[in-house]
């Protein structure tokens, strides 16, 4: 089985303060729940003060974006070097920065290419909107999602991929557990497969959007799901462990 991830994916919240004790929180619950590996993504300013509060834990440090070259004039960017040593993980391809910050997947691409060559974990996230789905349109917007983020990656260690439906994401309306493992179980690993073979079932698959306490279990209940990107829940220790813990006695 694909290693069991939670995420949290702070978005723009927490200062610097706010965010060493919201790590140093899940530091407190996190041995309490062996198997998943706990990820926290802070803003970039709070990466050395979350790395320094999870030091000596099993708890692991993200990233929620990063630049592709490695140096230059890119005000307000941060470079794969910049993160060695502050963080194992980076989440690229969100929807909020395809939406807001014109992401595309060719730029997604040469992030995932990046991170992989700086030692960094790619969280590569994929979702449809809204009007997509009701075009039935998810499921190709998906798969092109996943083959343009991995065109010519070789190396799936480390890989991680995250299905957030952007209507499910911040508003309460979760996709159901179904519709998640239609998607991922389907869309995704099928893709995923067809890039890479039999290395395809072991890539880590993760839904967000409105993941809680009350519904991870739900989702790590199926097979195709070993874990989670969590925004608004990840936002307190107390529900990011319970998030946590339901998956772990999911897959139990
Ligand atoms: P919410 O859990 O707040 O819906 O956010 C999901 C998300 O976008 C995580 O990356």
């Amino acid at each position: 089985m694909p290693d069991l991830v939670v995420a949290g994916n702070w978005k723009m919240n927490t200062t610097v303060a706010e965010a060493a004790t919201l790590a140093a929180g899940v530091v407190d619950g996190a041995a309490a729940i062996p198997g998943v590996a706990l990820v926290l993504c802070p803003p970039f300013v709070s990466l050395a003060a979350v790395s320094d509060a999870v030091k000596g834990s099993a708890v692991k440090v993200g990233a929620q974006n990063m630049h592709f070259q490695d140096s230059g004039a890119f005000t307000g960017e941060v470079s794969p070097g910049m993160l060695q040593g502050l963080c194992d993980y980076v989440i690229l391809g969100h929807s909020e920065r395809r939406q807001m910050f014109a992401e595309t997947d060719e730029s997604v691409n040469s992030k995932v290419k990046a991170a992989q060559a700086a030692g960094l974990k790619p969280i590569l996230c994929v979702g449809e909107t809204l009007e997509e789905r009701e075009g039935e349109k998810a499921s190709d917007v998906i798969s092109g999602q996943v083959r343009a983020g991995l065109e010519g990656i070789s190396d799936t260690s480390g890989l991680i991929v995250a299905y957030e439906p952007i209507w499910a994401i911040g508003t309460g309306q979760a996709a159901t557990p179904e519709t998640a493992a239609e998607v991922m179980g389907g869309v995704i690993l099928e893709t995923l497969r067809s890039l890479f073979a039999a290395a395809a079932d072991d890539i880590s698959l993760l839904y967000g959007g409105s993941m809680n306490a009350a519904n991870a279990g739900d989702y790590a209940a199926q097979d195709c799901i070993h874990g989670g990107l969590v925004g608004g829940a990840g936002l307190q220790a107390e529900s990011f462990l319970q998030v946590a813990a339901a998956v772990a006695a999911a897959k139990a």
